[in-house]
């Protein structure tokens, strides 16, 4: 039978071969990507992704839970992290810890992420004491889009190095499995890599960090506009509309369905 990777084994990977990481939302695209990456992120961009909203600040903890209960459905192997979505854990560590125990209770998940550096520590020590895995996450925070009025790369100034590197050091003591860093200038991802314990998954924070994640949709070509990060590894957009136009085309026709895929009467006894 095929084990789960866990989030210790994640962690004693800092320094070694590279981490590879995807989002996923659906059982089908987390099967596809199981075997071919080490973890599988079920991360609030699901709500921008999936539902079309301009932010993640909508997005639920029923929603996480039920795209996290399909992608471990679907997947046997990889570790399946789950994004606390806004408002979920930021009010208190012990409602954190409520809201983090329904997640893992209810979709079988092995970890949690969390955003934020310094203000999120003491409750990622919390969860982390308790028996949850966190995965931590820095730079760029997009649950804070309403306070910091969008989203912008992060440590291209040097005077923003020290705040970063503050919650680099904060969310590594705090014990969190490893950290993902979005949106940072390469060579302050570069010293956070250095200076942390926690493997660092990058995410527009350069070939430096120990580990990369990006948004499957992204990388597959399924949106037109994605961030100066994305590399667009597929044009699966292409691809649908092409089906797509195919199915139209031959309905219009008349060639779809075919005999192939038309039920006939049953034969009369002879
Ligand atoms: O929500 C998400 O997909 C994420 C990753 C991009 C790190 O948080
Ligand atoms: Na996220």
């Amino acid at each position: 039978p095929i084990r789960r990777i866990t989030a210790p084994e994640i962690r004693a990977r800092k320094g070694g071969e590279p981490i590879v990481t995807l989002t996923a939302y659906h059982a089908h695209t987390a099967a596809i990507a199981d075997d071919l990456v080490e973890l599988l992120l079920v991360g609030d961009s699901l709500g921008n992704v999936m539902y079309g909203m301009e932010t993640t600040v909508p997005v639920t903890l029923d929603m996480m839970i039920i795209q996290g209960q399909a992608v471990v459905r679907g997947s046997k192997r990889a570790l399946v992290v789950i994004d606390m979505p806004f408002g979920s854990y930021e009010g208190s560590p012990a409602e954190a810890f409520k809201n983090a125990v329904r997640v893992l209770k209810e979709t079988g998940a092995g970890a949690v992420k969390v955003e934020g550096g310094v203000r999120t520590a003491e409750t990622i020590r919390f969860l982390t004491e308790r028996g949850v895995p966190v995965m931590g996450h820095i730079g760029l925070t997009p649950q804070s889009v309403l306070t910091l009025g969008g989203f912008k790369a992060q440590g291209r100034d040097e005077k923003e190095w020290d705040g970063i590197l503050k919650d680099a050091k904060a969310v590594d003591e705090a014990g969190a499995f490893s950290i993902v860093i979005e949106a940072v200038a390469e060579p302050l991802a570069a010293k956070i890599t250095g200076l942390v314990q926690a493997p660092t998954i990058g995410i527009g924070a350069s070939a430096a960090c120990d580990g990369q994640i990006l948004v499957m949709e992204d990388m597959l070509g399924l949106n037109e506009r994605v961030p100066k990060f994305v590399k667009k590894y597929g044009s699966l957009k292409d691809h649908i509309r092409g089906a797509i136009e195919g199915y139209a085309a031959e309905v219009r026709e008349r060639n779809f369905p075919a005999p192939e895929h038309t039920y006939s009467m049953r034969k009369a006894a002879e």
